[in-house]
């Protein structure tokens, strides 16, 4: 079974970390859950959701919120460094920030193992395990560039959450699944909601 690491930052666009974790359940993946504490605050500025701190509590909320089963779900407190996402010996190779602040970005890209969501993401990059970040900011700065074209150059894949209008958008829910659409191709999972350019 696939494993994936799911980590929300404290960037705008709690709503695309959520959708993803709502599908990845829904095709039955195990799905690691890490929030920085800054993303806890925008999910409740953006979409009325307070977790609660303890994590398995913590999961129950979230699935509840989000009308899926708790079965695959774990999530860690930040300094749980006895968590298997602590180390590369646990085997697991897909991570995904979703969304990642141009803060998380920085500590990332600098190696700075702080807490546990950064220390995953050093993993991967240490594994050369499959890395994606999500950034949402504007507009960007050299740092913020020069951190993404570093972690570029990794292998890491950059995916913005720049949703494109061509496919003539009708409301918030299609934008947000446009972005997850092209975080799900690059996890080679096809929950079959992907929409696809001339099919
Ligand atoms: C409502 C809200 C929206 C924010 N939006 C962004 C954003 O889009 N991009 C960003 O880089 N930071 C944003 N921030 C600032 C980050 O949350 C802040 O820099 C924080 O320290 C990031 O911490 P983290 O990387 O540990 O999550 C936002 C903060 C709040 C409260």
């Amino acid at each position: 079974m696939k494993q994936i690491v799911v980590s929300m930052t404290g960037a705008s666009g709690a709503a695309y970390g959520l959708r993803l974790i709502q599908r990845l359940a829904a095709v039955g993946v195990k799905q690691h859950l890490l929030f920085s504490d800054a993303a806890r605050v925008v999910l409740k500025q953006e979409v009325d959701l307070c977790l609660p701190d303890e994590p398995a509590q913590l999961v129950q909320a979230l699935a509840k919120h989000l009308n899926i089963s708790s079965e695959l779900l774990k999530s860690y407190h930040l300094s749980d460094w006895f968590s298997p996402v602590a180390s590369g010996s646990a085997g697991i190779r897909h991570m995904v920030v979703i969304p990642c602040s141009m803060g998380s970005l920085a500590r990332i890209a600098g190696g700075i193992s702080d807490n546990l969501l950064e220390r995953a993401a050093d993993v991967m990059l240490k594994e050369r395990g499959h890395l994606i970040l999500v950034p949402r900011e504007t507009p960007l700065s050299s740092i913020h560039l020069e951190h993404m074209l570093k972690l570029s150059h990794m292998g890491v894949d950059m995916i913005p959450a720049m949703p494109g209008f061509y496919h003539r958008p009708e409301s918030v829910d299609e934008l947000v699944n446009f972005v997850v659409d092209r975080v799900m191709d690059h996890l080679d999972i096809d929950d079959g909601g992907s929409k696809r350019w001339g099919a």
